[in-house]
């Protein structure tokens, strides 16, 4: 299923393209191909090319690893999270690697990261959705993630699946229009609350 962003601006056909979805197919993610998700994190821009991020990944292909990823979702995002075929955890490193001073810019940099393999993920016909709702700690005790490594967000991906394979109510939320604030609403210029020009469309 399709759910191009109807924008006021153009933008890429990546950018439209790229959304959320709740319905994966059982479809395995070729290793290849996750190697390249991977490696469009990777590249990335980072505060002082410090790469502050890593990554947990468990594919179906390993119950025992999914089985212990689907545990650390809230009962809401396992409901339908355990549909995809590969399940991920992003991690980011709060102090810089070169001199252990706290890098305030980890977690932006991490969130690049991802959605850079976000978009590689859309390029490539495959669909990212990432949650908030995880248990952080629960993660850190099961995957032995140390002190200094701080869980972020968990990630669902895979191919899309048909949203008749969700519940009604979630089917209802993946069929919704997508929806966004205007960009003259956080762009500006100036000072604090003056919309810049090129926003006002
Ligand atoms: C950091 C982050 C946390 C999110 N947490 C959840 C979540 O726990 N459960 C969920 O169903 N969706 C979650 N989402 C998905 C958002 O609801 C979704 O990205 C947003 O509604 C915009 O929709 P779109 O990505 O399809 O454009 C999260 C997205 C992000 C980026």
């Amino acid at each position: 299923m399709q759910k191009a962003a109807v924008t006021d601006h153009p933008v890429h056909e990546l950018i439209r393209n790229r959304w959320s979805p709740r319905a994966f197919s059982d479809k395995p993610v070729e290793p290849a191909v996750l190697g390249s998700l991977f490696e469009a994190a990777r590249w990335a821009a980072s505060s002082f090319n410090d790469q502050p991020w890593a990554y947990l990944v468990a594919t179906k292909e390993d119950p025992e690893s999914f089985r212990k990823m689907l545990g650390v979702l809230v009962e809401f995002n396992q409901d339908w999270a355990k549909n995809a075929p590969v399940l991920a955890i992003s991690v980011a490193r709060r102090n810089f690697a070169h001199n252990g001073t706290p890098n305030r810019n980890a977690l932006y940099d991490t969130g690049a990261a991802t959605a850079l393999l976000s978009v590689e993920a859309t390029a490539r016909g495959l669909a990212v959705h990432q949650m908030a709702g995880f248990d952080a700690e629960k993660a850190r005790q099961t995957f032995a993630i140390p002190e200094e490594w701080e869980p972020i967000a968990a990630i669902a991906l895979g191919y899309r699946g048909t949203p008749d394979s969700l519940s009604p109510k979630l089917k209802e939320r993946e069929l919704a229009p997508r929806t966004r604030k205007p960009i003259r609403e956080f762009v500006m210029t100036g000072s604090w609350g003056h919309t810049a020009s090129f926003a006002l469309k």
